[in-house]
């Protein structure tokens, strides 16, 4: 395994949810395979999850885990190519990717959308040049347009949790402050279009995701009508993903608080568990009630994020 970025570079989901139960119940049985290893963990944005629980993943395999928070703890970098380097970035990702692969064996990029270049964007410019600059498996920690790392963690859970063969997952948009990337939505759809689940996407109009993660979920604008019988509901804001109108990407197209997922929204589901990534907006995204109920599982979800990251980073070092 050299990259991971999509629900194909794990390959079967059922082997990969298997190799996460195993993970899970013996985390230093693969201390060996990090032994004199390191990965590079590179943060071009703020995080918690992530950041913890890759190096918590990388310690329980052996490895030694090194973070760099690009323009806090090193050069502030320019990423694009072409340009006149006369303003405050001091060195180009051209020469700073080989230095850093060369100094480890795997290597996790944290890089969002800017939400100003679709095009940029969505060719995953910067995660793009550690592949090819780099010469190191690369993980995307989140970049531009995916953040498998949660959504394996995200499956994982489901899985644990299900109560039923195939359950029924609706993922709602719901109202944020600020404009959020489509990663995890993108992932998200991305991943259980391919598990055997039911999925179903709930959205205000103007939000639809890109085809190419969106595949033949089914899109539903009332957001009741979606959440009636769900077994899951994954709540998650993102911008508009500018696929009908390019020139609304990453805007905000609305703000409807009727969309914040509340008891009354909850009470049409088939008893549900509520989901979300982390971090999330108290009574933006989700009430009070619901996110501090029994059937509320975002620790157990955080916690998995150890898990999913600990099978990718074990395949990796299986495969050097
Ligand atoms: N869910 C997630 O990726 O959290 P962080 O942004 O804190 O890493």
């Amino acid at each position: 395994m050299d990259k991971f970025f999509h629900v194909e570079d794990i390959g079967d989901l059922s082997k990969a949810l298997a190799e996460a139960k195993q993970v899970k119940e013996t985390p230093f049985a693969w201390k060996h395979l990090g032994e004199n290893k390191t990965i590079m963990l590179v943060f071009f944005n703020s995080s918690l999850r992530t950041r913890l629980s890759s190096q918590k993943a990388a310690l329980n395999l052996g490895m030694n885990p090194v973070v760099l928070n690009i323009g806090q703890d090193s050069w502030k970098l320019e990423t694009e190519m072409g340009v006149i380097m006369d303003g405050d970035k001091s060195e180009h990702l051209r020469e700073a990717i080989p230095v850093m692969t060369s100094y480890c064996d795997l290597i996790g990029i944290r890089s969002f959308a800017g939400l100003t270049d679709r095009e940029y964007d969505y060719n995953e410019t910067v995660l793009n040049q550690f592949i090819e600059f780099g010469c190191k498996p690369v993980i995307s920690l989140e970049s531009a347009t995916v953040h498998p790392c949660q959504a394996f963690a995200d499956l994982i859970t489901i899985e644990e949790y299900k109560k039923t063969k195939r359950p029924k997952v609706v993922m709602t948009w719901a109202p944020h402050p600020k404009a959020l990337p489509q990663a995890v939505p993108n992932s998200f759809a991305e991943w259980m279009n391919a598990a055997d689940v039911d999925f179903v996407i709930a959205q205000p109009e103007g939000y639809e995701l890109d085809p190419r993660f969106a595949g033949n979920a089914r899109i539903e604008y009332d957001q009741m009508k979606a959440l009636e019988g769900a077994d899951f509901v994954y709540a998650k804001n993102w911008s508009c993903p500018g696929v009908t109108n390019p020139a609304d990407y990453g805007k905000i197209l609305s703000k409807d608080m009727g969309w914040t997922v509340d008891a009354a929204h909850m009470a049409v589901t088939n008893n549900a568990y509520f989901m979300h990534c982390l971090p999330v907006r108290r009574n933006m995204i989700v009430s009070d009630e619901v996110i501090d109920a029994p059937t509320s599982l975002v620790i157990p979800e955080a916690a998995n994020r150890v898990v999913s990251a600990q099978v990718v980073m074990k395949r990796m070092l299986e495969s050097l």
